[in-house]
């Protein structure tokens, strides 16, 4: 069992299978792209299938979620998703992406078990998402979500993030067309995670201005905490539902008391939190052939470590070093 100091229990793995990514979202990385992790550096798809497995069957670990990056960069993924359904107990496998690549692979992820997947779109507009994502890629990603749709990686949970002045007067237009397609949409608030350091906490789109935006379209009724658990996104049915509409306000309704993560890098560095400053080092331990119940124990220690919350609202709050594309979505 992975618990810490607060009784909190990880249960849910976050394994970010490379850093690169082929957009370049404003909010994330620069147009130049960032120094990427050498390949020797990067944990083997033998390495990160034997550290899945541990953290299953030793760890209590039950819901495994592929990120990156962009994970579809990843050219072993199919694989790894193949070896970790054959696991036992078999952990449920879901996939972070952009979308971009989906079309291409979809049908095949979710033959090798993988159950479902969540895909970035921030915008409807084709200009708009060069805008923010410097890659003419829109109509890729449409493709993509249609494509894990009809392949049954359901339900298909569609990210967006609003951004001031570029795509923050469509909350409402993004949730018809989800609902339309049977997506469910959620909302992400902007954390300070991005690779050049440019968040500001008054320049961002907040829960309350998302949900101020919506209701000029549709009602919105609270799902309740019941039925949230401890997933990030609280949840409203939109019309009476049975659609709904998530937010995630890390930053102004944050939720790391409920939290239930653990999250390996691509290098096979343990993270307690998206905003931890420290990080444990597994890949070092593989790679001197430390046996399992050793990696198991250097994993539950880090964990131990895990921090009451994101310190987001401490005044010497410090953004980690690494941004979100290296440390997984
Ligand atoms: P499901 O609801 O199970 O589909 O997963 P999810 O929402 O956790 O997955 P996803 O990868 O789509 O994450 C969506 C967003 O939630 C991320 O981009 C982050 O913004 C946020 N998020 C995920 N994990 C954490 C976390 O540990 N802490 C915080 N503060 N935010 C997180
Ligand atoms: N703040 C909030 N969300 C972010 N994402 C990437 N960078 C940030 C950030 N700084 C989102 C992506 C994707 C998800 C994995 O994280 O848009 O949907
Ligand atoms: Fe966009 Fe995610 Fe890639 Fe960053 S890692 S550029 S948010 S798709």
């Amino acid at each position: 069992m992975l618990i810490d100091t607060y009784g909190r229990v990880a249960t849910d793995l976050r394994v970010s299978l490379t850093d690169r990514c082929n957009l370049r979202c404003t909010y994330c990385m620069p147009e130049e792209g960032l120094q990427w992790l050498a390949k020797p550096d990067l944990l083997t798809d033998d390495e990160i299938v034997r550290l899945i497995r541990i953290a299953v069957t030793d760890l209590g670990i039950t819901e495994v979620r592929f990120t990156g990056g962009e994970p579809l960069l990843r050219p072993g993924l199919v694989g790894i998703v193949e070896r970790c359904a054959a696991l036992e107990p078999r952990p449920k496998m879901s996939l972070t992406t952009n979308g971009i690549g989906l079309k291409r692979t979809a049908a095949a992820l979710k033959a090798a078990g993988l159950d479902r997947v969540n895909v970035s779109l921030d915008t409807l507009r084709p200009d708009v998402f060069k805008t923010l994502t410097r890659r003419d890629r829109h109509h890729d990603v449409l493709d993509g979500l249609e494509a894990a749709r009809a392949a049954g990686l359901t339900p298909v949970k569609v990210n967006a993030v609003l951004m001031p002045g570029l795509n923050d007067d469509e909350a409402p237009d993004l949730l018809a067309w989800a609902v339309e397609n049977e997506y469910e949409l959620r909302f992400i608030e902007q954390m300070p995670l991005d690779a050049q350091h440019g968040w500001k906490r008054d320049g961002m789109i907040t829960a309350g201005d998302i949900l101020q935006s919506l209701r000029t379209r549709f009602t919105l009724t609270p799902e309740g905490d019941a039925a949230r658990g401890s997933a990030p996104a609280e949840r409203w049915l939109v019309d009476g539902g049975p659609q709904r509409v998530g937010v995630i306000a890390s930053v102004t309704r944050p939720f790391c008391r409920a939290c239930d993560r653990t999250r390996l890098t691509a290098d096979g560095q343990v993270r307690t939190c998206l905003f931890a400053t420290e990080e444990t080092d597994l890949r070092a331990a593989l790679r001197s052939e430390a046996p399992d119940e050793e990696i198991a124990r250097i994993w539950r220690l880090a964990m131990w470590g895990k921090k009451a919350g994101s310190g987001l609202d401490d005044p010497s709050f410090l953004q980690p070093e690494r941004p979100m594309s290296a440390i997984g979505g």
